[in-house]
């Protein structure tokens, strides 16, 4: 079957139906699978949540989120800082906001349902193509493709796509390869492609040895399963010192709500200054406390997508609380709110200090 492949004909047209007999036979146990016929919330909610983390850790916070929110009608009618809150620790929260939105959108207008219309769900908050094919081709079985990084990487090697899949022209490409290799079985197709995006065809290294596609895949032929798919290197994150307050008065700790816009927007944090330099910070933060701050407590490195924070904690006394949504908590209050990202583990670690 594999040795007459040549390279004019590779990946051919059969490898769609060799790969979802592969998906049949290998597919990961994952709790949003396990619905026969599939549920159309846990499709939407377990994709958003796959979008920036990995399939293990979204796996815990997938099964308290719906063991918390069991229906869209109950996410629309919980409170946006408990739905923060389940969301902690999963990072971009932007996507839990448009989330919370779309559920009182469907609430709205869609009597606590997705839609299965594509332009419907294209107009909800936080939903774009890609979430919207996976919705409509693995809940819905409609013949949708749902391109992500993975779909793109199989791809690129697959057909030996040498443009960059980041740029306008690469993704093109792609897009119109898969719109013709789509099987009827999109759905299972697109979890398959990523099945094998995250398990065989992956990133640096790929494990060509165990990947059903070998006998089609055209760079593998070519010897550039490494070099593919090209990407324009990323533009240097921003490194910014962080320098934090704690401030404990009578087993609480101050807290600052930060604004309601901007990144973490509406999320608690410990009093915090930024600045390029650390000494900078530190000064930042006396002024703002009008506070003399002591010895360094904590320290930790957040990587964020653009940007890095070097954050230092102080231990500050006898300071002066300033303007805006500041509050005193004690740990067993603090634990119930949504806190910005990194936050929560100087929480965990305040809450051990002062214990
Ligand atoms: N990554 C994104 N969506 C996924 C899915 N449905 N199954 C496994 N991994 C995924």
């Amino acid at each position: 079957m594999t040795a007459e492949m040549t390279e004019k004909n590779r990946p051919g047209k059969d490898w769609p139906a060799i790969l979802l007999s592969w998906f049949d036979r290998n597919k990961r146990d994952l709790p949003w699978r396990e619905d026969k016929p599939r549920n159309p919330y846990h499709v939407w909610i377990s994709e958003i949540m796959l979008q920036q983390t990995r399939t293990e850790a979204v796996k815990p916070y997938f099964n308290s989120w719906m063991e918390r929110f069991p229906t869209i009608h109950d996410l629309a009618c919980a409170d946006e800082a408990d739905v923060l809150h389940q969301w902690q620790g999963l990072g971009y929260y932007t996507r839990a906001r448009n989330i919370y939105r779309a559920a009182k959108e469907m609430e709205d207008h869609y009597g606590g349902k997705l839609p299965k219309d594509k332009e419907e769900i294209l107009s909800l908050p936080g939903i774009g193509g890609y979430t919207a094919g996976a919705i409509l081709s693995m809940a819905y079985g409609k013949k949708e493709g749902a391109i992500d990084g993975n779909v793109l990487r199989v791809y690129a090697r697959l057909y030996c796509v040498e443009e960059d899949i980041l740029k306008t022209g690469g993704r093109k490409i792609i897009e119109s390869l898969v719109k013709d290799t789509l099987p009827d079985r999109a759905g299972d197709f697109n979890e398959a492609l990523m099945d094998l995006g995250a398990e065989i065809c992956i990133p640096r290294s790929p494990r060509c040895e165990s990947c059903p596609l070998l006998p089609r895949c055209r760079a593998f032929y070519e010897g550039k399963e490494k070099e593919l798919p090209k990407r324009t290197p990323k533009k240097p994150q921003k490194e910014e010192e962080a320098a934090c307050a704690i401030i404990v008065k009578d087993g609480k700790v101050l807290l600052h709500k930060r604004p309601s816009r901007g990144m973490l927007a509406s999320m608690w944090e410990f009093p915090m200054a930024l600045s390029g330099g650390a000494e900078e910070a530190k000064k930042k933060l006396e002024a703002a406390l009008s506070g003399k701050a002591g010895d360094c407590l904590w320290q930790y490195r957040h990587v964020f997508t653009h940007r890095i924070w070097h954050m230092k904690a102080y231990r500050m006394e006898d300071c002066r609380v300033p303007e805006g949504e500041y509050g005193w908590f004690a740990p067993d209050e603090y634990r119930e709110f949504p806190l910005a990202g990194p936050h929560a583990r100087l929480a965990a670690f305040v809450e051990q200090m002062i214990r």
